[in-house]
């Protein structure tokens, strides 16, 4: 039955302090009384959920458990998810605004926002400070669409290069994907919850309603969360429970994860949401194994929990329990706001998109640069008087995927609209690079050819409708019988039609190549420019380009950003956040269709290293239009972790920046394999000599006792490296433990 409670039993609740008993007053009011309360620090927010609690009728209660909207918008979600917050448990009666969701990783899905380079963009700029600044705008843009809830922290590792939603990932590297995703969420913090995802080993699209993972518990917990650790420990809200299984089981009832490592074990206080739709598999056990909030829509909880709690199948503590979660976590995250509710103004202003053009040249990664006759080709030379600008990217915006993290800017500046800008006084000359001919005599003609090439929304990204849903979830009609087959049918056949998705290949389009080798061989002065959100392969073509870079999605900005690098007004201050081998099958067994898969603790450059093949180009690898020098000076570290000293210079005739990366390795091993320990970015002048201070992280070095869950040093003997990416040689490594002192 449904419980009405009036102030007076606010009145009843426990406070805490000695001063006068706090109450939230009038119904309407009291959920901004409890805000303001907390703020003021007369009450808590655990207090202040309490007092919520206690007024709320049982359906309200419920209400908190599940999306707002009806089941009937199922339809239309896509449609909505651009338009406007979904809400869930919004209490009007009490003044609870309730959650208030918007996507996503490369800006705010709601309307006309910033369209920030995807995410593994930003991996390459390895800049944390510019990263919390990126997270600043969509958490301000975000609150200005309504929402107060942003699910923009995407840390899954990248297993795979071929996973569809590569993109919206920060690369395969454990400690960088933490410094980033924890930077990410302090800057949307300031205006908005932060909400991680996809927890957990959700690294394969195509199958990612019903793949199950195997994983023991040393690659579990060293290699798949550290990362997660890193954003729960930098102040996540909420986390958002992943589609797949993980050791036979869906990971919204996954007690295990959900419930002993992330609260018990790492200490979460916030709360669980679904992923949408199809990522809820069972009402109560869901909500017992620690998953709050049922997204987005009223669908199985709305079922199944009223009759469920009167039955007293489920517990009314736990129903509780989610609550408090969820009121707490709201109250005490508004009761932190400063500044203002931003206006709708602010959205796509000249200062963010500034800063998206900064992110984008700063992840784009020079990966060759050779001399044609006196100097390298790049930067383009002042003379320059022709160019070409060759290839169907060079002309459209290309963001990134269509799924649930696509942004609409107001505009977007395409790579030849960015080069024209640029370059007022040059001659342009354009190919779509459909008629090879006519694009190589496009080029013949230039003083130098850009050839933008390589994936777009049809290559890779979210699958949205795919095949392998629970369609149960959409009403009883749909558990079993022709409903049902008809839907399944239906998802199975539109699966084949819809954009995204893994990708089958991690070479560029054999179309892509041909346009390659006949614009380099009629030009040889060709900077070849590649767009896509992981590893594009490049051996069997890359011979003959001269110049060579990645440029990502760029976002709304790109065009500008990739043309300030070329000209050399920018320099390329990205470095690759994975490794680009020399062949697909040098990286772990990729199967897209695959019902079951094992994730180990070989992936990326340590897979590569562990067998000793030698990278294209290694994780961490850019250059610059200067050189840079690093000598490790001094570090002191131990179980807890520990910092280096690094003297830095730029021994070359330009400004220029560099990534200080610390590597560790165990070097008794015939094959060492290098963990990223910390990193740091620079500027510095020609000339300049700087000493910069790199924090270290342990993680990388230590194990965990699955009987004790605790942490304990690897056994080896390990050493310390500084270099300016992933090392082939440990000549000149120094013992890495030891305290502080004088190295080498
Ligand atoms: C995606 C999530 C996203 C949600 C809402 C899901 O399909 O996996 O990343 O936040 O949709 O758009």
């Amino acid at each position: 039955m449904d419980k009405m409670a009036g102030p007076q039993v606010a009145q009843a609740q426990k406070w805490w302090g000695g001063g006068p008993r706090p109450t939230l007053g009038n119904d309407a009011g009291a959920y901004d009384e409890a805000v303001r309360a907390a703020r003021a620090g007369e009450l808590d927010a655990d207090a202040a959920a309490g007092q919520l609690i206690d007024r709320m009728t049982d359906r309200e209660l419920l209400g908190l458990l599940d999306g707002d909207s009806p089941r009937r918008l199922m339809p239309i979600i896509p449609l909505l998810h651009g338009r406007r917050p979904f809400v869930a448990g919004a209490v009007p009666r009490l003044g609870i605004p309730g959650i208030r969701f918007s996507d996503g990783t490369r800006g705010v899905v709601i309307g006309d926002s910033t369209a920030f380079p995807a995410a593994m963009a930003r991996a390459a700029t390895w800049d944390p400070l510019l990263e919390e600044r990126v997270g600043q705008v969509i958490g301000m843009e975000t609150r200005a669409r309504g929402a107060n809830y942003s699910a923009s922290i995407c840390v899954n590792l990248l297993r795979h290069p071929a996973w569809g939603r590569a993109q919206e990932c920060y690369g395969e590297d454990p400690v960088l994907t933490g410094r980033m995703g924890a930077a990410l969420t302090r800057g949307v913090r300031v205006h908005v919850m932060a909400c991680v995802k996809h927890f957990a080993l959700n690294s394969m699209e195509n199958e990612r309603f019903e793949v199950d993972v195997s994983v023991d518990e040393h690659a579990l917990h060293e290699v798949y969360l550290p990362h997660f650790k890193a954003v729960i420990d930098a102040g996540a809200d909420s986390v958002m429970s992943a589609y797949n299984k993980v050791r036979g089981q869906y990971m919204d009832v996954n007690r295990a994860l959900l419930t002993e490592v992330l609260r018990d074990e790492w200490g979460f206080t916030g709360f669980v949401t679904s992923d949408w739709v199809f990522g809820t598999h069972d009402a109560v056990l869901s909500l017992e194994a620690g998953m709050d909030i049922e997204m987005p829509l009223r669908l199985l909880r709305a079922r199944a929990l009223p009759g469920a709690l009167r039955s007293g199948v489920l517990d009314r503590a736990t129903v509780e329990r989610s609550a408090r979660r969820i009121l707490s976590t709201s109250v005490r995250h508004a009761a932190t706001l400063e500044a203002a509710k931003p206006s709708e103004s602010a959205i796509a202003s000249p200062a963010h998109r500034a800063l998206a053009r900064q992110v984008a040249a700063e992840s784009i990664v020079l990966l060759k640069n050779e001399h044609i006759g006196a100097a390298p080709l790049l930067p383009l030379a002042p003379t320059l008087t022709h160019l070409a600008v060759i290839g169907r990217l060079a002309t459209h915006a290309n963001l990134g995927d269509n799924g649930s993290s696509r942004v609409s800017p107001p505009f977007t500046i395409s790579p030849l609209q960015g080069l024209r800008e640029a370059l007022p006084g040059v001659r342009f000359t354009t190919a779509s690079g459909q008629n090879v001919s006519a694009a190589a005599a496009a080029a013949a003609a230039a003083d130098t050819a850009i050839l933008i090439v390589g994936l777009d929304q049809h290559d890779e990204g979210e699958s949205v409708v795919t095949g392998g849903v629970e369609v149960g979830v959409l009403g009883r009609a749909f558990d079993a019988g022709p409903l049902r087959r008809m839907f399944v049918a239906l998802a199975h056949v539109a699966s084949h039609f819809v954009h995204g998705g893994d990708r089958t290949t991690l070479d560029l389009h054999a179309s892509d190549v041909r346009l390659i080798r006949a614009v380099t061989a009629a030009n040889p002065r060709t900077v070849v420019v590649l767009i896509g959100g992981s590893t594009i392969l490049t051996q069997g073509w890359d011979e003959s380009v001269p110049a060579l870079l990645l440029a990502w999605y760029g976002g709304m900005e790109g065009g500008r950003a990739l043309a300030s690098v070329l000209t050399g007004t920018a320099e390329p201050g990205g470095r690759l956040p994975f490794v680009l081998p020399t062949n697909a099958a040098q990286l772990p067994p990729f199967d897209p269709a695959a019902k079951a898969v094992t994730y180990d603790n070989s992936w990326g450059q340590r897979r590569l290293d562990a067998a000793g093949h030698t990278a294209a180009f290694p994780f961490g690898f850019g250059l610059g239009y200067t050189t840079i020098e690093h000598r490790l000076l001094e570090h002191s570290f131990d179980e807890t972790g520990g910092s280096a000293q690094v003297m830095v210079r730029n021994t070359g005739e330009r400004a220029g920046s560099s990534v200080v990366q610390l590597y560790a390795a165990d070097i008794s091993l015939r094959r060492p394999v290098a963990q990223l320990l910390g990193f740091a970015k620079m500027t510095l002048q020609a000339g300049e000599e700087k000493s910069i201070r790199v924090s270290l992280d342990a993680g990388p070095t230590l194990q965990r006792d699955p009987v004790t869950r605790q942490w304990s040093p690897r056994a080896g003997e390990w050493a310390l490296l500084a270099a300016q990416h992933s090392p082939a040689s440990w000549a000149g490594a120094v013992p890495l433990h030891r305290a502080a002192g004088i190295d080498g």
